[in-house]
């Protein structure tokens, strides 16, 4: 029996995710704004047939703090994703797009519109990574002094998802004849105009372009909240996963997929991608020196910060090396309900702010190890049911890159559960994602 293949994307961040990455010598100093650079790197990913290249994005920058925050900037300059995109499209044949647009914050017919432009631009690679946003830094760019509600934001997204939807189905795939003799470039029959209002939205019109190559364009999600695994069983197609053991991985991954059968879905309809970050040596102790080495390329303060963010908390004031007070966990979270519930266990743990700061990653999976050793961890989370492949924040360019392409993947291809070429034109085809039919042809 062949092998499930395992799923790559890669979370890309012009220098790594690594804090420390963008100080180290190889690591080329405003990658953040040299599409060149974000070309290479696609075209990169793609010698290594990976799936997907995946741009985060919040619609904000930070506006305290900035004496900690230069230390190891994260939104504080970078491209817009949609853009980014289109110009990696026109270098690039076969890899998925993705890439982020807060429904707090976009209007549906925006969004709607730039993934389809993109769908059109790369000929059927576009994804749509669906969030709530989770930081009051973008509530101030649009006029608000805080986010919503949690909840509120994820009724949103949910309304938000399906008049987008109601938009990619605008024009019913065969709509646009282009028949010269007769004067005819469109089947009038074949427009179908939206007609929504609902509790965040009221919208009648139409998508000015006609259904794109996907039919509608992948959609990602990253909720782990309730409302967030809802939202992704009704909607989302790729979803990443938060939960570093495998125990916590597979609860995650039989709730997700046995949520999908009550909204009519097949669980096969659905790509989970776990969260993993791995530095790769030639031997463990190679490895261990690369990590220590950039370890030693953050500043605490740093880090601390991080959790900050991630806590909703100011910990600057704390000891470093004691256990953080557990009045410092606020009552309740309004960004992330993971990483504050994750970090709320640390402290309670009694693990000091120092320990917290220096090794807590997002829920992601860390190993350090050879890249036989990354491979035969790939294979058995994958085949124990813990995801169906990986979103790999890169920890540093070309270094982890390289590592991946060049030594891992072609373990994994050998022993046959990595694919040897793209299978298909669209990243649907390559996902083995049904296209969706128009929901007025159908009918
Ligand atoms: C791989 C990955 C990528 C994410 N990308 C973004 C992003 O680009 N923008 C954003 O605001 N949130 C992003 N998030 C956060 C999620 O949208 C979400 O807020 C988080 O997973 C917590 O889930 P919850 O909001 O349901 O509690 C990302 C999360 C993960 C795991």
């Amino acid at each position: 029996m062949s092998k499930k293949k395992i799923v790559l994307s890669c979370l890309f961040q012009a220098n790594g995710y690594h804090k420390g990455a963008w100080r180290m010598p190889q690591a080329q100093a405003g990658a953040d704004t040299d599409i060149d650079y974000y070309i290479r790197t696609a075209k990169r990913l793609e010698e290594g047939l990976f799936d997907l290249f995946f741009i985060a994005d919040t619609p904000a920058t930070r506006t305290e703090f900035l004496d900690i925050w230069t230390k190891s900037p994260i939104y504080q300059n970078g491209l817009e994703p949609i853009t980014a995109l289109t110009a990696i499209a026109t270098h690039t044949k076969h890899i998925g797009l993705g890439g982020t647009m807060s429904t707090s914050f976009f209007e549906p017919f925006n969004i709607a519109r730039q993934f389809a432009a993109l769908d059109h631009i790369s000929k059927g690679r576009a994804a749509w990574n669906v969030v709530t946003s989770a930081n009051d830094y973008a509530a101030r760019n649009f006029g608000l002094d805080r986010l919503p509600p949690h909840a509120e934001r994820y009724d949103k997204a949910a309304e938000c998802v399906d008049v987008v939807k109601s938009y990619w189905d605008t024009w019913e795939d065969d709509a646009f004849v282009f028949d010269k003799e007769n004067a005819i470039q469109f089947d009038p029959t074949k427009f179908h105009p939206v007609d929504h209002q609902g509790k965040f939205f009221k919208v009648f019109g139409g998508l000015n372009v006609a259904r794109s190559p996907q039919g509608h364009p992948v959609v990602i999600q990253a909720g782990a909240s309730d409302a967030g695994k809802d939202l992704a069983a009704r909607t989302a197609e790729i979803v990443f996963g938060t939960g570093s053991g495998m125990d916590a991985a597979k609860k995650f991954y039989d709730d997700l997929k046995g949520r999908m059968s009550r909204f009519g879905r097949s669980s096969d309809q659905l790509k989970i991608l776990s969260g993993f970050d791995a530095v790769i040596g030639d031997t463990q102790k190679d490895a261990e020196d690369k990590y220590h080495y950039m370890q030693s390329l953050v500043p605490i303060e740093l880090s601390v910060m991080y959790l900050c963010m991630d806590l909703e908390a100011k910990l600057l004031d704390l000891p470093l090396d004691e256990p953080v007070p557990l009045d410092r966990i606020p009552s309740s979270s309004n960004h992330h309900t993971v990483y504050f519930n994750q970090i709320s266990s640390l402290i309670q743990e009694g693990k000091t702010l120092r320990e917290i700061a220096t090794t807590y990653r997002r829920g992601n999976r860390v190993m350090r190890g050879t890249a036989k050793q990354v491979a035969d961890f790939m294979e058995q989370w994958v085949e124990a049911g813990c995801g169906d492949g990986f979103m790999l924040p890169m920890s540093d360019y070309p270094g982890n890159l390289d590592d991946y392409v060049d030594k891992v993947i072609p373990i994994l291809q050998e022993r046959g559960s990595y694919k040897t070429e793209y299978s298909g034109a669209t990243l649907r085809e390559n996902l083995g994602l049904d296209r969706p039919a128009n929901r007025y042809a159908a009918g």
